[in-house]
């Protein structure tokens, strides 16, 4: 599975790439603005420090200007990821851009149909929305479950990008499911290496190690 880290917080991007947990990063709108970054400059920084595809989201709600938000954005760099919404326009957007060779994230993904039509449109990632989903008493990881059916009965390539991720059991459900991809915010993918045994387990080990008055280095 791959991990890419739902933010435009640098430090934090760059924390978790030395772990060799990046894989991508995913931005929007509302991202951008908490990180008080320009966005043109903050995504070519993003774009240069991981190699994997970087998701930069369009603004505009008419296909024409969504397809020059695109081409600006995909000229940032050779791993950018133009992130469209799942609208019509967006959708004619996503077509156009993935036939002149850019990757395409088709995001604000709630059902499967949509996931269907993002397919044929030629998207690269589609994003559906667990946490979303979740937040209305709805199942994001049903939805998961079904996008990943439509997709293997058609040999669709559009990659499932899990994404509004808020837990670790989100995570695991998506693995469990085959969702190619899961952006999650860094404390989230950080939460996944805490354990209680782990903890009480190493207490347990440095409390003996010290009894034996030994030294590795
Ligand atoms: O990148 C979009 C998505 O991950 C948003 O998550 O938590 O704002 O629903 P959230």
């Amino acid at each position: 599975m791959k991990f890419f880290v739902d933010t435009a917080e640098i430090d934090e991007i760059a924390e978790l790439n030395d772990l060799g947990m990046v894989d991508g990063v995913t931005t929007n709108p509302s991202l951008i603005m908490k990180s008080g970054r320009d966005i043109l400059e903050v995504t070519k920084e993003i774009a240069a420090m991981v190699s994997g595809p970087v998701s930069a989201e369009v603004v505009a709600l008419d296909a024409d200007t969504m397809i020059a938000e695109g081409r600006k954005l995909a000229a940032i760099a050779d791993n950018i990821a133009v992130k469209v919404p799942l609208t019509w326009a967006g959708l004619k957007a996503c077509n156009t851009l993935t036939n002149e060779g850019h990757m395409v994230n088709v995001t604000l993904c709630f059902s499967a149909n949509q996931a269907l039509l993002a397919a044929k449109a030629g998207a690269t990632f589609i994003s559906p929305f667990i946490g979303r989903l979740d937040d209305i008493n709805l199942d994001g990881i049903e939805l998961i479950e079904d996008i990943r059916t439509v997709y293997d009965n058609y040999g669709y390539e559009t990659q499932i990008l899990a994404a509004s991720i808020r837990t670790v059991n989100h995570v695991l459900d998506c693995a469990r499911i085959g969702a190619d991809v899961m952006t999650a915010p860094p404390k989230v993918i950080k939460a996944m290496a805490n354990h209680v045994l782990t903890d009480n387990g190493l207490a347990a080990f440095m409390s003996d190690w010290e009894k034996t008055g030994q030294k590795i280095l």
